[in-house]
């Protein structure tokens, strides 16, 4: 899809680098020609796949432990990065969430998603921002949301207030820095297989085939094809694309909205036959 040097010379942040959707990004980079940093809270995970993606692509990455609701954390990697070689790309998509009643939740749940989504992503953002505006470094930033936060989701609640922080800042800081360099997009998915989202979000693996009769094509997004738009929104090649939400989702949250959709399925040939106007007698 694209030539192997798209990222040639590029270094990349991708925080929750060590699985799911940020693995599969950080190989495409990797394959692309970028350096690629990945960080999360499980030090054993993040090495298993550093050495994982090493071996497979033989380019240069890095792990580093850190959790991204700890703002010092955060500024500590940071500085860690900057100290060997700028970066040019950050891609937030760490992330928390879970099926819960709200009624149920504690305020410890809300802190804790909404400490890792809005407030995960406005730390590395900052952290990074500062020194690009600070350097005159031109730089692309690449958030991680989902298709419910114009609609908001019951029973997602904390991550949808997140998610829809994160694109009130993706749109705010795209014509803020959008003038000193700086680009700000985000990728909202709908459903696509890992073992963190679906194992937090699908308690019945049946309800799995009633989720795909919600999307106009039929099945799951894959790793893949998440990873190739990420890697089109973090190169040159996008380069006057600021300030979007690309929605990456096969029509499902259209499908969802559409007045008559749900009715058109339910009906059979026969009513859509008595529908048709009846030829007109001469
Ligand atoms: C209600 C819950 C809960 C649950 C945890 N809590 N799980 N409340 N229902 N299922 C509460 C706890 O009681 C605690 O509150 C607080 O949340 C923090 O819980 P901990 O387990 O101590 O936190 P921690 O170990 O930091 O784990 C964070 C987490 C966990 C968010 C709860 O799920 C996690 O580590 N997630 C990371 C990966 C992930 O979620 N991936 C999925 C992304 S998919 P108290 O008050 O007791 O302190 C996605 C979009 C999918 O985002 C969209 C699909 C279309
Ligand atoms: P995932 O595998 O669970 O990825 C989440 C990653 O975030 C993990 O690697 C996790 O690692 C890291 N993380 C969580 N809390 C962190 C913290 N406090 N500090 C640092 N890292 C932290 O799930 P995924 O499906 O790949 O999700 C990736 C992104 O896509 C998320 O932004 C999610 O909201 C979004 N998304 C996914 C889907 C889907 O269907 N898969 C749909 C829409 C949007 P540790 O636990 O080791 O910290």
């Amino acid at each position: 899809m694209f030539q192997q040097t798209l990222l040639q010379n590029k270094r990349a942040l991708i925080t929750g680098g060590g699985t799911g959707l940020g693995k599969a990004t950080a190989q495409r980079f990797l394959e692309l020609g970028a350096e690629v940093h990945i960080c999360g809270r499980r030090q054993d995970v993040l090495t298993a796949t550093e050495q994982e993606l090493r071996s497979r692509t033989g380019a240069k990455i890095h792990s580093h432990q850190c959790d991204v609701r700890d703002p010092a954390a955060v500024e500590k990697m940071i500085e860690k990065i900057w100290a060997e070689s700028p970066l040019d790309i950050l891609m937030n998509n760490a992330a928390g969430n879970f099926l819960a009643r709200t009624e149920d939740l504690s305020l410890g749940a809300f802190q804790s998603v909404i400490g890792i989504v809005l407030m995960g992503t406005l730390h590395t953002t900052m952290s990074c921002g500062r020194r690009w505006l600070a350097e005159k470094r031109k730089a692309v930033v690449l958030n991680v949301t989902t298709t419910y936060t114009t609609t908001g989701s019951a029973y997602v609640v904390p991550s949808a207030v997140s998610k829809a922080g994160v694109h009130a800042l993706t749109r705010s800081l795209a014509v803020e820095w959008g003038d000193r360099g700086i680009r700000m997009n985000a990728i909202a998915p709908g459903p696509i297989p890992t073992e963190g989202a679906f194992s937090r979000l699908l308690p019945r693996p049946e309800l799995a085939e009633a989720a795909k009769k919600r999307i106009p094509l039929a099945r799951f997004g894959t790793t893949e094809e998440f990873a190739n738009l990420a890697a089109f929104l973090v190169s040159d090649g996008s380069s006057y694309i600021n300030g979007e939400i690309v929605t990456m989702d096969g029509g499902e949250w259209l499908q969802g909205a559409g007045e008559f959709t749900a009715l058109g399925r339910d009906l059979t040939n026969e009513e859509w036959e008595m529908m048709k106007p009846k030829p007109k007698k001469q």
